[in-house]
């Protein structure tokens, strides 16, 4: 595979979405084909998987139900949309991948992590992103911006508790692996989390030949 697989991870309202677009604009300028796609979803199929996971709904999901989910979405989006692009050299920037899996259903939920790591491995193979954006900030500074939003979603509607378990296991992750992730403070006001990200383009573009 010739292309480069960089994905953008954090919390609700960390900023992946709005910082995806501006890094895609800018890798865009100097010539890449850029594919933009999030989890869970990317295909139509993995859509309505994420309808399923996102939707409040009266039967309370089972945790596992949940994680199974995410890898059937997961290995959708694999399949149909993310391998294609790597394998034409094109450098997909997307919006969540399985880090989150191990923050929210993991640190989250409270499920083994061992068991994330046998879906990992069954769904994905060797393939791992390239290049992982860890957008990092207070819990209660992310659930404001995403409630300024409107309606919560279903995880969106979880407790205190449950997103401070997500930002440690993103946290513990980036930590234990600093070849791979990059950590932003995304606390910080738009316009310097962009200088961050511009800050990063060369090693970013640096991977890529590599
Ligand atoms: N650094 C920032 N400072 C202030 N507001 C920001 C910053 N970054 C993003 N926002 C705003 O916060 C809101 C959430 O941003 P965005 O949708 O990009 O987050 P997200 O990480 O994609 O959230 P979700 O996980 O819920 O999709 C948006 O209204 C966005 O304009
Ligand atoms: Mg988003």
């Amino acid at each position: 595979m010739s292309g480069l697989f960089v994905t953008l991870e954090g919390p609700e309202g960390a900023g992946k979405s709005t910082n995806r677009e501006y890094l895609a604009e800018r890798l865009r300028e100097r010539g890449q084909e850029i594919l933009l796609t999030r989890e869970p979803g990317g295909t139509p199929l993995a859509e309505r998987i994420r309808e399923l996971l996102l939707t409040p709904s009266e039967e309370p999901m089972a945790a596992d139900t949940e994680l199974l989910l995410m890898f059937a979405a997961r290995a959708q989006h694999l399949a149909q949309v993310i391998r294609p692009a790597l394998a034409r050299g094109a450098i997909v920037l997307c919006d969540r991948f399985t880090d989150a899996t191990y923050a929210y259903q993991g640190g989250g939920r409270g499920l083994d992590e061992g068991r994330i790591a046998e879906l990992e491995r069954f769904v994905q193979g060797e393939l791992r992103p390239d290049l992982t954006l860890v957008f990092d900030l207070p819990v209660e500074v992310g659930l404001a911006r995403a409630a300024a939003r409107g309606r919560l979603d279903r995880f969106e509607q979880e407790g205190r508790a449950f997103f401070d378990a997500v930002r440690q296991a993103y946290l513990r992750r980036a930590a234990a692996a600093p070849g791979r992730y990059r950590l932003l403070d995304a606390a910080r006001p738009l316009s310097e989390v962009q200088r961050a990200l511009d800050a990063l383009l060369p090693e970013l573009l640096e991977h890529r030949r590599g």
